[in-house]
């Protein structure tokens, strides 16, 4: 595996593959959902680009960009692992360059749930995910269920811009008692961790309501609220269910296509968690 950080080496590493190009792009700190991009790139593609960036335009004022976990030696190794071929590793300065001022907003989808509590984070992803796009014109880039909205906003850029590549959700990867992957995990207490599965606890009673055949959306938030409710150190952002699609809340019963989605403060620690039903 090659690391490379700079934009010219990474044009002219890109130049010199031939055949198909999966690109994993994370910010680094990688666990076991990363791991699973990884793996399903290297099965699906001749060339396996990963990137390693915390993206300062997706964070706001107010949140962690500068305590972000970072771990590089570590993140080098498990890509060498999973079979990566280039990991592109660059510095804010190379990807945001004095002068930069061009900038990706994708509409309706990006204007509820997260990007309703974050405003400029999908910005912030779409631009910097165009860029590493337009660098390693993947033929696949592979995207995390957990970060539903997120996969969403990509695949609508992706179509709106005409880039040349396929979008692969891959599904969220759990620890054995529900909690969701996610680098921000690293920042509960053990009382905080203990408390955490709530969101996948509150997910899933959504979820056997819905095979229960509840259908009424504001049934399906209430049954998330109500477990939340029973654990103390959660402070509940939102729960929602909404189209799947449009990401739009729904008001009316859905036969199926819904996404059901929460944030949940534990702590200072803010966790998103989702399920399609
Ligand atoms: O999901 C992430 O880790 C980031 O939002 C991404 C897609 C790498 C863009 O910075």
């Amino acid at each position: 595996m090659i690391q490379i950080t700079s934009i010219a080496d990474m044009h002219a590493a890109r130049r010199s593959l031939t055949g198909s190009v999966g690109l994993v792009p994370t910010m680094g700190y990688l666990h076991a959902g990363h791991i699973a991009l990884a793996t399903r790139a290297r099965a699906e593609n001749d060339h396996v680009i990963a990137t390693i960036f915390v993206n300062p335009t997706q964070f706001g004022p107010n949140e962690d960009l500068a305590a972000y976990p970072r771990d590089l030696p570590r993140d080098l190794a498990l890509l060498a692992e999973a079979g990566c071929d280039i990991v592109f590793t660059p510095t804010p300065e190379a990807v945001y360059p004095p002068g930069f001022q061009t900038y990706v907003t994708v509409e309706e989808v990006a204007l509820p749930l997260e990007g309703a509590r974050r405003p400029g984070h999908f910005r912030g992803v779409a631009t910097v995910v165009a860029k590493l796009f337009n660098l390693a014109r993947p033929t696949r880039a592979y995207f995390g269920q957990k970060d539903a909205q997120q996969a969403r906003v990509i695949q609508t850029m992706a179509l709106d811009l005409n880039f040349d590549l396929e979008v692969v959700v891959c599904p969220t990867v759990r620890e054995p008692d529900g909690l969701a992957m996610s680098s921000r995990n690293a920042y509960l207490t053990p009382e905080q961790r203990r408390a955490a599965p709530v969101l996948h606890r509150a997910l899933t009673a959504a979820q056997q309501a819905w095979m229960d055949g509840t259908r009424d959306p504001a049934q399906l938030r209430q049954c998330m609220l109500d477990v939340l409710a029973a654990e103390p150190l959660a402070a509940v952002e939102y729960v929602s269910a909404a189209n799947a699609q449009s990401l739009a809340e729904l008001h009316e019963p859905a036969r199926e296509g819904v996404l059901l989605s929460l944030a949940v403060r534990i702590g200072r620690t803010r966790l998103i968690d989702n399920l399609v039903l």
